[in-house]
């Protein structure tokens, strides 16, 4: 079977997809699975072993490449990719895909659409606004690009005269930014997996423990401790794994996404969405899974057959 596994992208979450791909070529069972490797720079061109030198670069290269796979694991994250456009592109060149559909993508990216869903259900987020240049200040804040991803363009702000500078700061990133009021509370992953032997079903809950913030630096430094499963009350866990298939389904997911909340005083809030999350064998889904004894080559093979059926 063969599986073109793509990585890279064209957002600021290059090098993160690039590791994630990395990984899941490395882990991809050899009996079962060739790994085809694609790469799309950063500035759109692709790049792989199997492109042509002449036409290497174009989409169109990349697309005779895709017609000789059995399957797409796409593993770009943000946008131009984790987005729904390469499930478009997959959908439009006919070959089964890893993850969610376009809308879901579409959908899950736009932090603000993604808010408007979940409080649809009856899951709860953060308050918070869309600004499109600034915003009046009302206390302590998180101010994020609506699409982006890793934290990068996030800052928390805690002074007036810091808003306009992370609002501009988010802004490169985005046109559009979010101003959300500050959760505290204990920061809580789950993720919802579409397995083909056993049907749609939750992983145990990550607990991500940092002094501060789990910023983009702390992500990826090793330095956050990630406990599975969180410890949490049976009524607890019950509220999450419902709240979180409940934004799955809202969003249309498929596949596998982790969905990220703050267990607060008054419960779990949405943080957001993550369609095609962190997939190197150290980052938070393959650690959850591996926590209830699925393997991270055989929670890959349950992704790519699921893909394909
Ligand atoms: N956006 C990063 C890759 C994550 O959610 O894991
Ligand atoms: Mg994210």
């Amino acid at each position: 079977i063969r599986v073109a596994v793509i990585g890279g992208g064209q957002n600021c979450e290059h090098d993160v997809s690039v590791a994630s791909a990395a990984s899941v070529r490395q882990a991809l069972d050899p009996s079962k699975y060739e790994a085809v490797a694609l790469t799309i720079g950063r500035d759109g061109r692709w790049h792989g072993p199997e492109l042509g030198a002449l036409a290497s670069g174009s989409l169109a290269a990349a697309l005779d490449v895709l017609a000789t796979c059995d399957v797409v694991f796409p593993l770009v994250h943000g946008p131009q990719g984790e987005d729904g456009t390469l499930a478009g592109l997959c959908e439009l060149a006919g070959v089964p895909y890893v993850g969610s559909p376009l809308r879901a993508g579409a959908l899950a990216m736009d932090k603000w659409a993604t808010k408007l869903v979940a409080e649809a259900v009856g899951v709860r987020t953060a308050k918070g606004a869309l600004v499109t240049s600034t915003a009046d200040f009302t206390g302590p804040v998180v101010v994020k690009p609506v699409a982006a991803g890793s934290s990068f363009g996030v800052t928390l702000v805690r002074r007036e005269e810091d808003l306009e500078p992370a609002v501009r700061q988010a802004l490169e990133l985005d046109d559009r930014v979010l101003v959300e009021e500050v959760l505290n509370g204990r920061e809580i992953d789950i993720a919802v997996l579409d397995d083909p032997d056993e049907g749609r079903r939750t992983g145990p809950p990550l607990e991500i423990q940092v002094p501060g913030l789990f910023d983009t630096t702390v992500k990826y430094d090793g330095s956050a401790r990630f406990v599975v499963p969180a410890p949490l009350a049976g009524t607890e866990l019950k509220a999450l794994e419902d709240s979180a298939l409940k934004v799955y389904e809202a969003l249309g997911c498929r596949g596998l996404a982790r969905v990220d909340f703050f267990l607060t005083d008054d419960g779990f809030v949405l943080n957001e969405v993550n369609t095609m999350p962190g997939m190197t064998a150290e980052s938070q889904v393959p650690k959850m899974f591996a926590a209830a004894g699925l393997s991270y080559p055989d929670l890959l093979d349950k992704l790519v057959r699921g893909a394909m059926r």
